[in-house]
């Protein structure tokens, strides 16, 4: 099969947005509990319900039970919440009482930070903190002492001398007494600021520009304020987004120190479910106050008196869907947009508004309605884009479909996508705001088994890598619309990186990511494509496309005008095809370089103990000059770079 591709060096198309480049994280599933953020017990506050044993906080476990001992959930006496675990020993039977926690993933000489939050009466000895096996064999093991009366703040280290996957973290202490437990934590001692320093590291090479957060769905019923202060003492609470306990333990302070450290923007998305205007100027001033406002002193209080500076602000998510606390129409959400708008751009009037779009198959006029009263009050217009879509509570759920049908679905996406972001650029247009209003494609990504039985947590395979660079060179091609994009999402929920307790792999999207991050020009130029094409069935919200091509191929161009990158995604699952590349417009030198996501089938994927099936290589240097021939493996993304001429 062969293809042509031509290139324009003479005609830009427009300079690229790096915050392209941008990333979401959200409460959700093991995005961030259980993947970024380090913390390794669940229900640390001791929150969560009774489910298994009768007063015992759920997933601890008691130890020791017996006829003199009482284990209570305590909701008069606690240290957050409204609950404590509470463990009464009245007769002495000679054995530790208190409560365990695990499976926990422990490594051999790895050293833990255990705090744990108590208070006590009438006990004769010191607490025992012990990191041990499932059958209570200790690996590690401290006494200390924790003085009657109040709560206490207790902290010690412990460095395991084993691996055990199945291990477990036992707080007890023998004789008689009571003993209240108001919060404990355990976490690896070397994180970076409670983030897990190995996915930090994955994060970062991926350049990201921004980073948003909280949500999502999440973002509209949260409220900030929760998230602040010191961590054992924020309360835990129902997220209803997502019906699940959220533990406040990531919040706008340790959200900025992971920028910081990332050194990319924060763009935090306000709640306008359940939130009002003045929470979301609140904060704003939280953010970018003075350590002298109301709320930038609460900063200040905090241990953070220079203002954060959050440029990016979403105003609201999703809030048109049925899926969204407070979802609302679309003329009330452009009213409330505007509410919102004054009362946040009062507190600082630098920063850029991010409002709520939609997709025509979602919610139809609604863009059209929103642009028409917000006009440039927003200066981006925010849309998601999943493929094939999902369309909550409509999908066969019994019915998994088979990779054969999904392949050509996902492999046309990205022509799909571009045409939506066309549509929606036709409409700023035609509102005559296309020099003020921009689109955020603030989520996108392929999302196909997350809604079954994994957690939302998408097998990602080659195919979704080719797809991601398909749609970098469909963003690319539509810089001058598109400013914004970040993909949806980072870690373990539609993950570009999967976690487990002690590593990580990196999946085809990821790796897809970090070839058009490292291999790409500021400038895009006209390319022109002919190419093979192949029919791709209708399927969840995508309309059926005939014609789509095997070959996608977009340019772009360094800031100095040297280097050409050549964005190339071979879709045939089977077949190499090879490209008769003509570049006009500039002398193009003879030798060539580049680089290839490839994998041995456009369905492999990589896992914790196959890291490496998909990867990302140089290809071998190759005779390039103004015109040559360049075959594509099968199923394969390859950025060729060449040098220009002045
Ligand atoms: O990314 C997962 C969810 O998809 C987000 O919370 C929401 O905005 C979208 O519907």
């Amino acid at each position: 099969m062969l293809a042509k591709v031509r290139v324009q060096t003479d005609r830009p198309i427009g300079r690229i947005d790096r915050n392209l480049y941008g990333h979401f994280i959200e409460h959700l599933g093991r995005c961030i509990y259980g993947g970024l953020w380090a913390e390794m017990l669940v229900s640390r506050k001791f929150e969560a319900q009774d489910l298994k044993e009768f007063g015992v906080v759920h997933p601890w476990q008691s130890v020791g039970r017996g006829p003199g001992v009482r284990f209570d959930h305590d909701n008069t006496t606690f240290y957050t919440g409204r609950q404590s675990q509470r463990i009464s020993v009245h007769q002495d039977d000679g054995r530790p009482h208190g409560v365990s926690q695990g499976p926990l993933a422990l490594q051999r000489d790895r050293r833990y930070h255990l705090r744990v939050v108590a208070r006590q009466a009438g006990l004769s000895g010191p607490l025992r903190f012990a990191l041990e096996d499932v059958d209570g064999q200790p690996y590690v093991e401290q006494e200390v002492l924790c003085p009657q009366g109040d709560w206490h703040v207790l902290e010690t280290d412990l460095l395991c001398p084993a691996d055990d996957l199945l291990g477990r973290l036992s707080i007890t202490f023998r004789g008689t007494g009571t003993l209240w437990l108001g919060a404990a934590s355990l976490m690896p001692a070397e994180t970076r600021g409670g983030w897990r320093a190995d996915v930090v590291e994955a994060v970062r090479g991926l350049r990201p520009s921004f980073l948003r957060w909280p949500g999502g769905n999440f973002a509209s019923a949260y409220h900030w304020q929760d998230g602040i202060g010191p961590r054992d003492r924020r309360p835990s609470r129902i997220d209803p987004a997502w019906g699940a306990l959220e533990p406040n333990d990531v919040g706008t302070d340790e959200f900025m120190a992971l920028c910081r450290d990332l050194g990319t923007e924060p763009y935090l998305c306000v709640n306008v479910g359940s939130g009002t205007p003045e929470e979301a100027a609140a904060w704003v001033e939280y953010c970018n106050g003075p350590a002298d406002s109301t709320y930038g002193a609460l900063r200040a209080a905090n241990g953070h008196p220079e203002p954060y500076r959050v440029r990016y602000w979403g105003v609201g998510n999703e809030i048109y869907g049925n899926w969204q606390p407070g979802h609302v129409d679309a003329e009330t959400y452009a009213r409330r947009a505007l509410e919102f708008a004054r009362a946040m751009r009062a507190v600082d009037p630098e920063i850029v508004l991010i409002g709520v779009g939609a997709q025509e198959y979602e919610a139809p006029g609604w863009n059209d309605a929103v642009l028409g009263i917000v006009r440039d009050r927003m200066d981006y217009l925010s849309l998601h884009h999943y493929t094939p879509g999902y369309a909550a509570g409509e999908l066969p759920i019994d019915h998994v479909p088979p990779h054969e049908e999904l392949y050509p679905v996902v492999m046309a996406g990205p022509e799909r996508v571009e045409e939506l972001l066309r549509d929606v650029g036709g409409l700023i247009a035609r509102h005559g705001l296309e020099e003020r209003v921009h689109i955020a494609l603030d989520e996108w990504n392929v999302w196909l088994f997350a809604h079954y039985e994994c957690r939302l947590e998408e097998p990602f395979l080659l195919r979704d890598g080719l797809y991601v660079v398909s749609v970098f060179n469909a963003l690319h091609r539509n810089c001058r619309l598109v400013r914004m994009a970040s993909l949806a999402q980072l870690v373990n929920v539609l993950g570009a990186i999967y976690t487990t307790p002690t590593g990580l792999f990196l999946t085809p999207v990821y790796l897809a990511n970090r070839l058009i991050v490292e291999h790409s020009g500021t400038i895009s130029v006209e390319t022109a494509v002919e190419s093979p094409t192949f029919s791709a069935p209708a399927a969840v919200l995508m309309p059926a496309r005939p014609q789509a091509r095997y070959v996608d191929a977009m340019a772009t161009v360094s800031e100095e005008g040297d280097r050409l990158y050549l964005s190339l995604v071979n879709r045939h699952r089977h077949d190499p095809i090879a490209v008769e590349v003509e570049i006009a417009g500039s002398r193009v030198q003879m030798q060539g370089i580049g680089h290839q996501l490839h994998g041995p089938s456009a369905l492999s994927g990589n896992s914790i103990t196959n890291p490496d099936v998909v990867r990302l290589d140089p290809v071998e240097p190759f005779l390039a000059g103004n015109r040559f021939t360049y075959t594509l493996p099968a199923h394969s993304a390859t950025v060729l770079e060449l040098s220009l001429e002045p």
